[in-house]
């Protein structure tokens, strides 16, 4: 089972918390430490005082992530300097560099907004890159025949850092398609191109 420290208001000592979640994996009630809604910052330094006292420490990140990138300036109540929630460039890139994590990918098909009509995209995608950015995975829709949602989650799956996408399904035709993204297969020219656009 998976322990995962989600959010919060950060009144309890960093110290405090690293130790009473290793006390829970030390006595097998938790097998593996995970992180929501943090800064990269406090996540490294939770990593560094588990490290330094020979602890277990997060091993999975689980973050909203999907092909397109919302702004991350929008202030929240829970986010008053921006969102942290959101898989930014200090995620991806501290992903890259340390070999050990995973980022679980919450709302990797932005509920639906992708493909249906009746799911806008949420206000914090209304910037000038969605549009360039939109335009590719429906680019390699087209060439592969897969669906647009395929596209989005095989690209996650078979990327440079290891992505485990969280995809909600209401149904059954849901679930069969988005499971069937592990068949496609992405050609480098298409990664690039994904992975570019902005
Ligand atoms: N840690 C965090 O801060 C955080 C943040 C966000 C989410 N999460 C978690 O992440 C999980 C997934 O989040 P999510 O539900 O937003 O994920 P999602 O995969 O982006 O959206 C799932 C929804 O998209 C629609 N959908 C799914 N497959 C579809 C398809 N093939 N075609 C058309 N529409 C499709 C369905 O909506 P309909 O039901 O309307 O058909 C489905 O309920 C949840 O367990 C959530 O609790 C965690």
């Amino acid at each position: 089972m998976a322990l995962w420290l989600c959010g919060g208001h950060h009144t309890v000592p960093q110290e405090e918390t690293v130790e009473a979640f290793a006390g829970l994996v030390a006595e097998g009630t938790a097998g593996l430490l995970g992180v929501s809604n943090q800064a990269m910052w406090r996540v490294e330094r939770a990593r560094a005082l588990a490290a330094a006292a020979g602890l277990p420490g997060y091993e999975v990140l689980q973050y909203q992530h999907s092909h397109l990138r919302p702004r991350l300036d929008v202030p929240s109540e829970l986010f008053p300097d921006g969102s942290l929630g959101h898989a930014g460039p200090e995620l991806l890139g501290y992903l890259r560099a340390e070999p050990v994590l995973t980022l679980v990918a919450c709302s990797p098909l932005l509920a639906g907004a992708y493909v249906r009509q009746d799911k806008p995209l949420p206000a914090d995608y209304d910037h000038p890159g969605t549009p360039a950015r939109l335009a590719v995975p429906r680019d390699v829709a087209r060439e592969t025949g897969a669906t647009v949602n395929q596209v989005v989650l095989a690209w996650q799956l078979g990327g440079r850092a290891p992505i485990v996408p969280l995809a909600g399904a209401s149904s059954t035709a849901q679930l069969e398609e988005n499971l069937s993204a592990v068949d496609l297969e992405l050609t480098a020219d298409q990664r690039d191109r994904l992975d570019g656009a902005h």
